[in-house]
Order: C-alpha cells, then sequence, then structure tokens
C-alpha cells in the first residue's frame, strides 16, 4: 500500500495494530501509514546511523581558513599543478554533493517505506546540502573564480563525461511515474542504491584522497580539516546505503540473482574505470607521490572494498597503496564488514570518530 492509500477512504475502526503495522515494515513495498511511527522500530541499524549523524554535527563556519588562505596567496606556497588539483578536485566533489542532495530528496526518498530509514536520509540530505555549502565556504575564503569550480564542467570535458555518466545511473529511477512492485522496477531500485553506495564509497574517496595527500605535505590543513568532517558524514551515508541494499536483498531475495549480481560488479567496475580516468587526467605526471598507478590500485582497493560490504567478491584483491590515509580517516578505510563494526565514542564538533 502506498503511503497515501490509508486516508483515503471513509474512517473505519482499527483495522490493524502498532505490532502488525511494524510487522509489515520493508525498506521498500512496505506497509507505511506515512505518519513516522518509529517506536518501536523494524530497522533499528537505522536509527542507529540516524543518532550518530546528530551527534557528528558540525558547520564550515567553525573551520580556520586563514593559513589557507595564506598558503594559497604565497607564491611559494602551491605549484600551479597543486592548485590546478585542488580547484578540479573542489569541482568534482562540490558537483556530486550538489546532484546528491537532489537525488535523495527527488528519487529516493518517496519510496521508502520504513519511517527510521526516511528519518536517516532525511538528515543525509541536509549534510549533503551542507557539503554543498562548505565547498562553497573554500570558494569564498580562497578568492577561487566560481567559474574555474562550478563552472568547470563546462568547459572540461573529463568532468562533464563524469557528471553525465553519474547523472545516468541516478537518473533511471527519476521518472515521476517510476513507482516500485514489480520485480524489475524492485531491481531497478535496488541498484539505485547500490548506486549510491558508489557514490557515496568510490567517487568521493579519490576526491578526498587528494585533499589528504595535499594535508600529508603539510599543505592545505583547513581544507583537508573540512574534507574530513565531510568525510566522517560521507562515512555514514556509505554505510546507510550498504545496509538498506542488503536489508532489501534480505527482504526480497529472488531480485538478488546471478544476472543482477553480475550487473552490479560491473557497475563497480565501471565506475573504478571512470573515476580513474577522472583521476589520471587531474594527478597527470604525478604530484607529491600520488600518481595514476597508485591513484589506479587505491580506487581497485576501496572498489574490492564496497563489493565485500555488498557480499559480493573481490574484483581486484588490490592493496591500500596509501595506508597513511587511517590518520585522516580514523579506520573508515578499512573496515569492511559493516555488520561488525567496532563501536567508537562520536561528539559534536570534533573529529574524534
Ligand atoms: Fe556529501
Ligand atoms: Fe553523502
Amino acid at each position: 500500500m502506498a503511503k497515501a492509500d490509508i486516508f483515503t477512504g471513509d474512517f473505519q475502526d482499527s483495522q490493524l495494530s502498532n505490532a502488525e503495522i511494524i510487522n509489515r515494515r520493508r525498506v521498500i513495498n512496505g506497509f507505511d501509514d506515512g505518519l513516522m511511527q518509529v517506536s518501536p522500530l523494524k530497522h533499528p541499524w537505522a536509527y542507529e546511523i540516524f543518532n550518530t549523524m546528530i551527534q557528528n554535527t558540525w558547520v564550515p563556519q567553525e573551520i580556520p581558513m586563514q593559513q589557507d588562505v595564506s598558503m594559497w596567496e604565497d607564491p611559494n606556497g602551491l605549484t600551479e599543478t597543486e592548485k590546478n588539483v585542488y580547484e578540479r578536485s573542489l569541482a568534482f566533489v562540490s558537483n556530486l554533493d550538489g546532484l546528491q542532495t537532489n537525488n535523495l530528496a527527488c528519487n529516493i526518498i518517496r519510496h521508502i517505506t520504513s519511517p527510521e530509514i526516511v528519518l536517516a536520509i532525511a538528515r543525509q540530505t541536509y549534510e549533503e546540502a551542507l557539503h554543498v555549502q562548505s565547498y562553497a565556504t573554500l570558494v569564498e575564503a580562497l578568492a577561487l573564480d566560481p567559474e574555474r569550480v562550478y563552472g568547470l564542467y563546462r568547459t572540461d570535458q573529463d568532468l562533464y563525461e563524469k557528471n553525465k555518466s553519474v547523472l545516468e545511473s541516478v537518473n533511471k529511477i527519476a521518472s515521476p511515474t517510476f513507482e516500485t512492485g514489480t520485480f524489475e522496477t524492485d531491481q531497478m531500485f535496488l541498484e539505485a542504491c547500490i548506486g549510491n553506495v558508489i557514490l557515496e564509497g568510490i567517487y568521493f574517496y579519490s576526491a578526498f584522497l587528494i585533499f589528504y595527500v595535499l594535508r600529508r605535505n603539510g599543505k592545505m590543513a583547513g581544507s583537508a580539516e573540512m574534507i574530513q568532517f565531510i568525510n566522517r558524514d560521507e562515512d555514514n551515508h556509505l554505510k546507510l546505503f550498504i545496509h538498506i541494499s542488503n536489508t532489501i536483498k534480505a527482504e526480497q531475495p529472488e531480485l538478488w540473482t546471478a544476472d543482477f549480481q553480475e550487473l552490479i560488479l560491473e557497475n563497480i567496475r565501471n565506475a573504478v574505470d571512470m573515476e580513474y580516468q577522472w583521476g589520471a587526467s587531474c594527478v597527470g605526471e604525478g604530484m607529491l607521490g600520488l600518481t595514476k598507478g597508485n591513484l589506479r590500485q587505491y580506487l581497485e582497493f576501496v572498489g574490492d572494498m564496497r563489493c565485500l560490504a555488498l557480499g559480493l567478491p573481490k574484483q581486484y584483491n588490490a592493496e591500500n597503496p596509501f595506508p597513511w590515509i587511517d590518520e585522516f580517516t580514523q579506520g573508515a578505510m578499512i573496515e569492511v564488514n559493516f555488520f561488525e563494526g567496532t563501536v567508537r565514542e562520536y561528539q559534536s564538533g570534533t573529529l574524534e570518530w
């Protein structure tokens, strides 16, 4: 039953108890009166992620940028290549967060029939908007030319193709007439959820890497701190969509056919290839130890982790060429099994995660 249907007829004395309503709850295609009853819960992991997100509340204005401003203006601060890579990475993550804000609000949330998952996605949507604001904060602080950041996709074919490809996968379920409830559309929705795992867990991670490489070399510390806050949020978004995908699989196991698994693996391999092409166009002949070769290896390592998290076999068996990245992500990179994650202490406005 769709959310709206329950209040369309005349009043009839209660036919369903709360327990029955919750027992009929599913990620998609469940019974949902649309009134967001979140106690008790059917999908407690979503509520836990929602609570963690709230504890992680931060704002970009908190992050000191003066050091970055001085370094950006200093002729000996960053090389031209480094500045170029910085701006391209910023353009890319800004485009990604922008389209993800719209994707969650317009394409994903309306099909979810579990209120606790709706809560978490609503919070995620806010966080993506906060990330859009964070990149604007960087553009303003460094007095970057908005044309070179927001306008880059109009002049740079690599970025245009990349955005086009991300949007094509997102737009498969974007039609206002798209509805879940058939084998075919439920598979499409599951593919879109795994598309979110790819977006949150492969595309963003390569751009973050570039900011961490700069930071590790003593450059743009404020920007890297901002990215760490964003990365902490994205880590929760990744967990959320891995749980959503795996729970749809558990609730509707008929969707997870051998052909469909092959399609998902192909999507992941394509994402790794596409991300490599983009990253290679950014790093060119190399920057501060980051080369096309170790970038490729890193993306393969990240791709393998996403496969494992979805219950699929590794495709590359790649080792992480940047184990130091753990300093910045504090374990998020190596956490393969999200169902057995260790408990960490969270606190608002700090990076203890
Ligand atoms: Fe984001
Ligand atoms: Fe995200």
